[in-house]
């Protein structure tokens, strides 16, 4: 009964995030008195929840604080679909392994997976992600989108169109988009997004977006340095990783839904505004190969064209990018 009545108390304050709730208003909703109202403050701050109470005024829950927990993800968070169905974990393996399972289970789309820590996180090109314990973002989208399995690489650009502009709203930072889905500030990588599908022939049964973002580490790492940053290394502040992940779903959202209505045409207009503008010369690593020449530019459906150096023109899915002068 009382961990019935604290969900409904932060159902409420759902509501009504950071505004005031009068102590009537709550004794109404909840049917307990005054007391017991208080003594759920009591616990609730006790969890980490930062409740400020005034006198003929009632209680306000603080927007965000530092909590991390899917209480917090849910609460204030200001979208149909995406993240509606959230799990989360203090530590998984990788919440892209995570999400392939409830894919299985028959997970809807728009269901989250949101984790603290990945002991075994993955990048693309069959890398690593390191991802250390409550500091970083660590989420993966499941989507079910009704399109070609040749257009799935264009969510891609949706993820990091959405990731860009949010990082320059909650944290001010001149962060770019480095061709296909990497996250720059200045030199230095802030974020990754690794989209995966679940397809059989030519259906597909989910597309599972995952984006791991830098945000509260103080270092990296001898051998990452030089490539890697966090929003607190550039921005000297610690950030909500809950406000963070509630305005990415809010905007992957949006984008998804303007996708599926008008296509790629928009999210690509949108996308090169938040983009790195290409160099005239490339270096292009693949799993195949490094191949070097001019970069010719982007196609209607988000594929790179680079012409080498011996005139063939290669079309470039998915690879890691070096701009040459
Ligand atoms: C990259 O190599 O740039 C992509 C990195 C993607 C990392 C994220 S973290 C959340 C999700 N789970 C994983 O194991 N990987 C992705």
């Amino acid at each position: 009964m009382a961990n019935q009545n604290r969900d409904k108390l932060l159902a409420l304050f759902s509501k009504h995030v950071d505004q005031f709730v009068s102590g009537e208003e709550i004794a109404q909703q909840l049917g307990i008195s005054r007391a017991a109202i208080w003594k759920h403050m009591e616990n609730l701050r006790k969890e980490g929840f930062q409740i400020e109470a005034v006198r003929n005024k009632g209680y306000r829950l603080e927007k965000f604080g530092t909590l991390f927990s899917k209480d917090s993800l849910l609460l204030g968070l200001e979208t149909e679909f995406i993240g509606r169905t959230l799990y989360f974990y203090e530590e998984v393996t990788s919440t892209q392994l995570i999400a392939h399972e409830k894919v299985n289970n028959g997970a809807p789309e728009g269901t989250a997976i949101v984790a603290d820590f990945q002991n075994a996180g993955k990048g693309r090109l069959k890398r690593d992600w390191l991802s250390s314990r409550g500091e970083g973002i660590f989420t993966s989208v499941i989507l079910k989108p009704d399109i070609p399995i040749m257009e799935v690489p264009q969510l891609t650009f949706i993820a990091s169109l959405a990731v860009s502009e949010t990082v320059q709203k909650l944290t001010g930072l001149a962060a770019r988009i480095k061709w296909p889905n990497d996250i720059y500030i200045g030199k230095r990588k802030i974020c990754g997004v690794l989209t995966e599908m679940q397809a059989e022939a030519e259906t597909i049964h989910a597309v599972i977006i995952g984006i791991g973002i830098n945000v509260n580490q103080a270092a990296f790492p001898e051998d990452l340095k030089q490539k890697a940053t966090s929003l607190r290394i550039e921005a000297g502040q610690v950030f909500s990783r809950t406000e963070i992940i509630q305005e990415i779903f809010k905007r992957l959202e949006k984008y998804y839904k303007l996708y599926l209505e008008q296509g790629f045409a928009p999210i690509k207009l949108l996308w090169e505004e938040q983009a790195i503008p290409f160099s005239k010369r490339i270096r292009v690593s693949t799993l195949k190969g490094v191949i070097t020449g001019k970069a010719e530019g982007i196609s209607d459906t988000g594929v790179l064209f680079v012409r080498d150096d011996e005139g063939v023109q290669h079309a470039i899915y998915s690879a890691d990018i070096e701009f040459e002068n």
